[in-house]
């Protein structure tokens, strides 16, 4: 597929791990403002792919650029994370990883804070300037906790949040970085039915009301079929398909790799 407006390209990317090929030569391309996902048995490559997207992997070939508008580009391979985070980039992780100590405000503004100049630690001795910052970053955690529906559990500890809202200030967290593209990894992991629709919802509104592209991996085929507009699907660290949902759940190498592979992905 081409396009003129990508705002992710990754070409021929391959990752190793000693004798362990994770990623394969992988090329996709990922449009502005759409919703795609990345599916694949488990050991496909998925987080691999997602841990190069955002500078924790550096692959041994290949190329990644990142385009946070039309007219600019950024290349990743080589860049730490916290400045591909800073260009635009925004991730939740496959495991969950909150302060449980802290609570769902202060998770949500450790993110927001992480894209402002003085940053966390700034924030923490008080510098002078960072008061005007604070205000900010208050008022906009207050808001990202609307966003996602968490105003009633502001104060509560991280620790004893119910799942689904759990996975949802993940989600809070990770917009407080101001993001023009979301990597979600397997955000409706151990969610129910009903945290699985909202979520569902969330994940649109983030598209359609702050016009940040997703990429979702997600092993929940309901959820993906629902959802996206393309799928790519990885077996073995490499493409082995690419198409809407539907040209996927017909494809015959798909359903011998991954959906007859085990009763989960039918779900
Ligand atoms: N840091 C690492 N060191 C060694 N091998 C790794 C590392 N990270 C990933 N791998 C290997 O790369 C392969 C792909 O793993 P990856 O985590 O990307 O799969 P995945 O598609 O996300 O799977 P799952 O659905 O189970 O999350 C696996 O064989 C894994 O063991
Ligand atoms: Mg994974």
């Amino acid at each position: 597929m081409t396009s003129n407006d990508p705002i992710f390209e990754v070409q021929d990317v391959t990752l190793r791990f000693g004798g362990v090929t994770s990623l394969n030569n992988v090329s996709i391309q990922h449009e502005r403002g759409e919703i795609l996902s990345v599916i694949g048995p488990n050991g496909a490559g998925k987080t691999s792919l997602f841990n190069c997207l955002t500078g924790v992997y550096v692959p041994q070939e290949g190329s990644i650029t990142f385009h946070p508008s039309v007219t600019k580009a950024i290349n990743i391979v080589g860049r730490p994370p916290h400045r591909v985070a800073h260009a635009g980039v925004a991730r939740t992780f496959q495991t969950s990883r909150m302060f449980n100590a802290l609570t769902t405000f202060e998770n949500v503004k450790i993110g927001v804070e992480a894209r402002q100049k003085t940053g966390p630690i700034g924030a923490m001795l008080k510098l002078p300037r960072t008061r005007h910052e604070e205000k900010y970053s208050d008022q906009r955690s207050h808001e990202l906790l609307e966003f996602v529906n968490l105003t009633h559990r502001t104060n509560t500890l991280a620790d004893s949040l119910p799942y689904g809202d759990r996975r949802r200030l993940e989600i809070a967290r990770a917009l407080g970085t101001d993001p023009k593209v979301l990597l979600l990894d397997e955000p409706a992991a151990g969610t129910n039915p009903s945290e699985k629709l909202a979520l569902a919802e969330l994940i649109n509104r983030i598209n359609t009301e702050l016009d940040i592209s997703i990429l979702l991996i997600e092993h929940d085929m309901k959820l993906v079929m629902s959802l996206a507009e393309r799928i790519i699907v990885l077996n073995f660290g490499g493409v082995i398909a690419e198409g809407t949902p539907q040209q996927i759940q017909n494809n015959p190498l798909v359903i011998e790799a991954y959906l007859g592979a085990s009763d989960e992905a039918k779900q």
